[in-house]
Order: C-alpha cells, then sequence, then structure tokens
C-alpha cells in the first residue's frame, strides 16, 4: 500500500511538473533519458522539481523532461552550451568530449560496491572532479548514484568466453570501448533510446547497465539471461551551464543549489532500494539472472582488468590510488 501510494504521489508529482510553470517563473528545463517513477535519475529529479516548484513558487518552476523526450545524452550538452537546456543528469560516461577524469568510473572492478563510489565522490579528489569542465562552459553541481552495471546477452555468459565475438551496445565511452575489446568482443556505441530496438532487430546481441535500466527499458525480453557481474559503476553528474548559472540572481542560485544537494543527499542514500526493486521485478516479469561463482567472477576480473592501464594517463595515477586506498 505505502509502495504503491509513493509511485503514485511521484508519477502525480512528475506530470505536476510539467503543468505548474506560471507567467513570470523562470523556466528551468530539466531533461534525461530514463522513465521518471522506478528509476533513480528519475526519481530525483521528480523529487528536485516538485521541492524548487513548491519553495521556490512565483519564482522559478522546473520542468523535467524524461525518456529522451527532449534531448538523447548526446546532444543535451550542446544544448545545454546554446541554452536550450539548463539541466540534465547524463551519465559519467558521457563527459570524454569535455574532460577524461570521469573515464576512472568505467575502469571495470574499480569500485567494489557504491558505498565506495559514494565515498570517492564525496572526498576531496571527487569534489574536484565536479569542477572539470568548467573552463568548457559546464558545471557540475551533484553526484546521482544509479548502481552496478551487469551484462546481458541473446545467450548465457558464465565466462568471460562467452562473450566473444559478440557485438556489445555501450555507452560512448573509450574507456567501455576498451573493456569489451579485452572481451573479444565487438562494441558498438549507441542512444540509449535506440538499444531495446538494436537488441530486438539482432543489430547488437548483448549490453551492460544497472538493473533499473534493464528493467525499465525491458532488456530481459530481447535477452537470453542477464549475468550478475558488478562489473562497474553507472553513476550520474547532475550539470548545468556555467554561463546559465552566473547569470543567475546570487540568492536564486543558492537556493536551487540547497535543494540539489539535499535531494541528492536523500535519493543516493535509498539507491539500492530502487535497484534491489528492479532487480526483482524482473524477476517477477520472467527474466532470467545468472549468478557466478567466485572462480567464475574471478575469471572476469581477470579478463578486464588490464584495461586499467591504457587511460591511466588521462584520469592520473593520483586519482586511481585515491580512489583504491577507499577501495581497500
Ligand atoms: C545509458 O546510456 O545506458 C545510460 O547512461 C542511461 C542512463 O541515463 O541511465
Amino acid at each position: 500500500f505505502t509502495a504503491a501510494m509513493t509511485a503514485l504521489a511521484l508519477v502525480t508529482s512528475a506530470s505536476a511538473a510539467m503543468a505548474q510553470c506560471d507567467e513570470g517563473e523562470m523556466v528551468v528545463k530539466f531533461a534525461h533519458v530514463t522513465n521518471a517513477d522506478k528509476h533513480p535519475k528519475g526519481i530525483a529529479a521528480s523529487l528536485f522539481a516538485e521541492r524548487v516548484n513548491t519553495e521556490m513558487n512565483g519564482k522559478v518552476c522546473v520542468e523535467v523532461y524524461p525518456n529522451s523526450t527532449l534531448y538523447d545524452d548526446d546532444q543535451v550538452l550542446e544544448a545545454m552550451l546554446q541554452g536550450d537546456v539548463q539541466m540534465a543528469a547524463p551519465s559519467l560516461s558521457k563527459f570524454e568530449a569535455f574532460t577524461k577524469v570521469f573515464n576512472i568510473f568505467d575502469l571495470p572492478f574499480m569500485f567494489k560496491n557504491m558505498a565506495a563510489v559514494d565515498a570517492f565522490q564525496n572526498s576531496d579528489t571527487g569534489q574536484a572532479m565536479k569542477g572539470s569542465m568548467e573552463r568548457r562552459g559546464l558545471k557540475g553541481l551533484e553526484f546521482w548514484h544509479s548502481g552496478m552495471k551487469q551484462f546481458s546477452a541473446k545467450k548465457p555468459l558464465l565466462m568471460p568466453e562467452d562473450a566473444k565475438g559478440l557485438k556489445f551496445r555501450v555507452q560512448p565511452s573509450d574507456v567501455l570501448v576498451a573493456q569489451m575489446q579485452a572481451l573479444g568482443a565487438s562494441p558498438q556505441p549507441m542512444a540509449f533510446s535506440e538499444v531495446y530496438g538494436a537488441l530486438q532487430t539482432g543489430v547488437v546481441d548483448g549490453q551492460e547497465n544497472t538493473w533499473s535500466n534493464s528493467y525499465g527499458q525491458k532488456y530481459y525480453e530481447v535477452q537470453d539471461s542477464i549475468t550478475e557481474t558488478n562489473h562497474g559503476v553507472l553513476d550520474y553528474l547532475v550539470v548545468t551551464s556555467t554561463d546559465w548559472w552566473e547569470s543567475l540572481d546570487p540568492a536564486v542560485a543558492e537556493q536551487l543549489a540547497t535543494i540539489m544537494h539535499e535531494v541528492s543527499v536523500e535519493r543516493n542514500a535509498a539507491v539500492s532500494d530502487v535497484e534491489m526493486q528492479a532487480r526483482q521485478s524482473i524477476l517477477d516479469a520472467g527474466g532470467k539472472i545468472n549468478e557466478l561463482t567466485p572462480e567464475q567472477r574471478e575469471a572476469w576480473v581477470t579478463a578486464m582488468k588490464p584495461v586499467w592501464a591504457q587511460f591511466v594517463d588521462g584520469i592520473g595515477q593520483e586519482n586511481i590510488d585515491a580512489a583504491q586506498a577507499i577501495n581497500a
């Protein structure tokens, strides 16, 4: 009952967020690519809009555009620099044209769990990364969590050799391309909105993503099974344009930053509940999950970890050391 009420409240707030803007209010468009109510990012964006639209009513109005309805992630950052959209939260894999520091989050087996990711992002090293794109016009506001990634394919993947020769959709990241090449697979960078169709028609054979994305996009319908590898992390950076942010009345910017921070702390703390719910929903919908033995998982580590060496220069050895110290 409570879960249903929460879901209903979120759906209501998501649509209310689109309907509420009054004349004279500054409209802030927030574009993202996931669903609005069953996904860590969607829920956080809806909550941010709901709070701003209540607490800053008359001054600011946030409109959330979920499900790639306004922009795909490969267009949204350019649109932001043009002033056509004010906020977005692309995954950390999608900033490569602006900075290489976030490559650290794509390195396979860099973080053992989301607690380690959280601690790293909140360390001085992690916080400094938010400012890495300011000279390119993008300001990082907060990290948002999603979760660990799992592989799926048209056949069961139990050992790394099972991925050999298969085509995998990856996010547009050189690290993820190298990761699939290390497995002898063929990486195909592709927009999120196209993945289901590509799996269905056989343009690609497999993919990697979180439980919430595999559930939200129904990949289990068009894949043999998902293998619980927890081999990487999918997280987000809420970004805005530096020019736009600096043009705001300082009191407005401060209130937006405060609400954004509080929403981030609240939703990041709840993220594993959302991910585990999505995992269960996949099983309930008839999806199949393969669990690995420790020996099988070790074989994936051995196959993929050599990729780190290719990206040390762009990321910085000191950043990798800082992450590993936290991960210990
Ligand atoms: C993807 O492209 O797979 C993800 O970055 C989508 C998302 O925003 O979770």
